[in-house]
């Protein structure tokens, strides 16, 4: 078992700043709990409360996920907000459905192909380019529409009722965490611009308030979404961007859309894996990668060297799957299911069984039947959390304003995203996850960049057994499954599977990422070092949140927050 080892580090630059200080095993794990009736694990104490909170006064899963949602977006603005997207995947008890919110942002409707060209290479690192800092960057935003869809779609309670406590929070104040006054200093230059950032302070352990959204959650909780995507507060978010050099326009807003999807699926592991269908690319890349490596490793592997090596070598051909097919469903078809065509993956399985590392360039497989048109538009920082109610509904939510504070600007008092650097500036190009994007992922009118978020469900028998789900950019997938697979192949406990140190890796670059904040056993790097990978360290791979759903021999629901980030699960 790659159990916990030592913790220690603090912050780089994107979604993952933390504190983890000489964590011992032995410690009671404050990040992880037991509950038998609810549970909430969200990256932030305070947003895990509010979630229990909504479920004790008679919410429901998706008003608990609503309600946590909008908490994280006043506690937490460096990774989501009311300015971002992200994804849904909401089970239902009473008949079993699996239904996809895509609240994810969309480019104007004035957004070319070639509006990023002149971008050269996105570095990894703090945002500096035009797709990810200012007006151009902000993708039209989706939360609002997406946390109305999840209340009035599947929730018992009103729109005002979840709204409440975020609101409560952003009129009466909250402490400042430890996370997000290191996301502070690291951006504190570009914060500094913005007549409304400027006045946080972030400090840790001191109170902020934050009127400007509070008038904007008493306005979204009286009126609904509508409040946000015109009138006072759209034209607000308009004029921001636009003054940031931006090309949003009210009728952005006003045309904005939430799309309900067929999630994608596949049998592994003797599970049911339901997760993210495109414009996710990260939901593809895990069920590529467990098939392919129920087919390398057989159905019940062991944890070690062996399967770590052939897992890593499970994603680089589903990452350059992403780069030659990916881009918005909605303006591009996408060749699943020739995709994940059986005599696809029983070659990549091959090759990932044979014991050796393999450029990724051995995993390039171009389907046979393209289809490659781009379709005419039919009017068309990340934060993860889970929750599961006493009637067994099932939540798993990701949410985002891409990289730490978004485009950094505020309209209205609300953070702006920078979704747009989830797009490809241009063919071959990387973004600052070192995502090298292709033609169908090319900016478009009202076209919703690529992504990797992957907010999933595993079911057993018909059942939810875990629910799971990263923050964390291109290692938001990887991330997410080998928690899973901690959890579900290899025994591990929700805690124990978040805590474990994680791999990664994306094809491009030839490097097999090992975290630093949580160091891989030096045996095992050497492992697979002989078998030829180049091991590089990075700070962390993700943060985790998930609830693993026991149900015999009483039903217990294990919660655990990525210690990475700092979260904490509550419920009941
Ligand atoms: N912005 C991160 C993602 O969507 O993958």
């Amino acid at each position: 078992m790659r159990a916990m080892k030592r913790w220690g580090s603090i912050v780089l630059w994107c979604v993952s700043a933390l504190l983890i200080a000489g964590l011992a095993a032995e410690t009671p794990p404050e990040y992880a709990a037991v509950f038998t009736r609810d549970a909430v694990a969200a990256d932030h104490a305070e947003a895990s409360r509010v979630g229990a909170e909504v479920l004790a006064a008679g919410g429901n899963a998706a008003d608990a996920a609503a309600a946590t949602m909008l908490a994280l977006g006043v506690v937490n603005p460096a990774s989501s907000g009311l300015g971002g997207g992200g994804f849904a995947l909401y089970y239902c008890a009473k008949d079993g459905s699996l239904t996809f919110l895509d609240f994810r942002e969309r480019a104007p409707r004035a957004a070319t192909r070639t509006m990023f060209e002149a971008e050269g290479e996105r570095p990894e690192g703090p945002a500096s380019s035009p797709s990810q800092l200012g007006g151009l960057a902000a993708g039209v935003p989706g939360e609002p529409a997406g946390i109305e869809a999840l209340v009035t779609r599947f929730g018992k309670l009103s729109l005002r009722e979840v709204i409440a406590p975020a609101l409560r929070l952003a009129e009466e104040g909250f402490t400042v965490s430890g996370a997000l006054a290191s996301m502070g200093s690291a951006f504190e230059v570009q914060l500094r611009k913005d007549p409304v950032m400027t006045t946080w302070g972030l400090q840790p352990g001191t109170t902020l308030r934050r009127p400007r959204l509070a008038r904007v959650l008493r306005a979204f909780a009286e009126k609904g979404a509508a409040v946000i995507y015109g009138g006072v507060i759209g034209q607000e978010m308009v004029t921001a961007v636009q003054k940031h050099g931006g090309i949003m326009t009210l009728q952005d807003l006003y045309g904005y859309r939430v799309r309900t999807r067929e999630p994608l699926e596949t049998q592994a592991f003797g599970y049911r894996w339901v997760t993210a269908p495109p414009p996710s690319a990260g939901g593809f890349t895990m069920i590529q990668s467990l098939s392919i490596l129920e087919h390398a490793v057989g159905p019940k592997p062991a944890d070690g060297a062996p399967l770590l090596h052939a897992m890593a070598e499970s994603w680089k051909g589903p990452f350059l799957d992403r780069q030659r097919y990916f881009g918005d469903p909605d303006q591009v078809i996408l060749p699943l299911d020739e995709m994940m065509a059986p005599s696809r993956i029983a070659k990549r399985a091959e090759l990932a069984a044979d014991g050796k590392a393999h450029p990724s360039s051995d995993y390039d497989l171009p389907v046979e039947r393209t289809r490659s048109q781009v379709t005419t538009p039919d009017n068309a920082g990340t934060s993860h959390l889970c929750v599961v109610d006493a009637e067994g509904n099932v939540a798993s939510v990701t949410t985002t304003v891409n990289l730490p504070f978004g485009a950094r600007f505020t309209g209205g008092g609300i953070v702006l995203n920078d979704e747009m650097d989830d797009f490809a500036s241009g063919i071959g190009k990387a973004n600052a996850f070192g995502l090298v994007g292709g033609a169908r992922n090319l900016p478009g009118p009202w076209k919703r960049p690529v992504s990797t978020m992957s907010p999933t469900i595993v079911l057993q028998n018909g059942k939810p057994a875990l629910c799971v789900g990263a923050s964390g950019g291109s290692r938001i997938v990887t991330a997410t499954q080998q928690v899973a697979m901690n959890v579900l192949l290899h025994g591990m406990n929700a805690s124990e599977a978040v805590a474990a140190p994680r791999i990664h890796h994306q094809g491009t670059p030839e490097a097999l990422r090992v975290e630093s904040v949580a160091p891989l056993d030096s045996a095992l790097q050497d492992a697979l070092r002989a078998r030829g990978h180049q091991i590089e360290p990075i700070h962390n791979v993700a943060n985790v949140q998930v609830i693993q759903i026991e149900r015999s021999p009483q039903r217990l629901l294990r919660a655990a927050s990525d210690p990475r980030k700092g979260g904490r699960p509550a419920g009941h």
